[in-house]
């Protein structure tokens, strides 16, 4: 568990951490340097002793999981391929980072009979999306670029983040089911909710009243 005085928080790089860092520096909490500008991957806060860590999306569960951060923001894809365990609360839906986990393939493709061939990163949600369908499929695991894997024969579909639906179409492939809607999640350490309570309440109040000022329409939900 951190020791200093302020909170440690685990950042998932690229789209979310662009997304999320006018949020934070909006609870009062900035790096004390550039993070596009650094190779640095653990920054201090302006103000506050607060550590910003940034890392692989997929490693900030296990982070928050074992306490070496008190605080995570990552999408609720991650958090539903995660198996580690639960020594963490997911606290809030920021609504940033919306996008869709869906089956794709390349148009006309029969995906009714047979075993299915699907090429992923998603395995467990892909496992557990086709066994609540009673289907039998061979999960290819992929750690990116899955969208090749249908062109090359490597497999009948994918399971995939969309966004735009813009990598879909380039290379050839069309949308089909919705398995998951995506939204970045922050998600707080068990032991650093009771004892970093205070700090930890009051960045998740701050974040929460921005998601609604944000999102007038829509409540926020954990
Ligand atoms: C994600 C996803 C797709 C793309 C979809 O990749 O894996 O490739 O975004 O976005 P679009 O529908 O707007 O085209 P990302 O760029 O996040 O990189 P990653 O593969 O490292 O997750």
């Amino acid at each position: 568990m951190s020791d200093h005085s302020g909170l440690t928080i685990a950042l998932n790089k690229g789209r979310i951490l662009k997304e999320f860092l006018p949020m934070l520096a909006a609870c009062g909490i900035e790096p004390s340097e550039d993070m596009s500008a650094s190779r640095k991957l653990v920054f201090d806060s302006r103000t506050g002793g607060h550590k910003l860590v940034v890392m692989r999306g997929a490693d900030v569960p296990t982070y928050v999981e074992y306490g070496a951060a008190d605080v995570g923001i990552t999408g609720k894809d991650t958090l539903m391929e995660y198996e580690g365990g639960s020594h963490f609360y997911e606290r809030l839906d920021l609504n940033i980072g919306v996008c869709k986990l869906m089956t794709a393939a390349p148009p006309d493709t029969d995906l009714t009979s047979g075993r299915l061939r699907v090429a992923t990163k998603f395995v467990n949600v892909t496992r557990r999306y086709f066994e609540a369908q009673g289907r039998q499929v061979s999960i290819i695991p992929l750690s990116g670029a899955m969208e090749i894997a249908p062109l090359m024969d490597l497999a009948d579909c994918i399971v995939d983040i969309v966004d735009t639906g813009n990598t879909l179409k380039a290379n050839g492939l069309v949308a089909l089911d919705t398995i998951a809607h995506v939204s970045s999640r922050v998600i707080v350490n068990r032991a650093s909710m009771k004892t970093r309570f205070d700090a930890v309440q009051n960045l998740i109040d701050t974040l929460r009243g921005q998601v609604a000022a944000a999102n007038p329409l829509i409540g926020s939900k954990p």
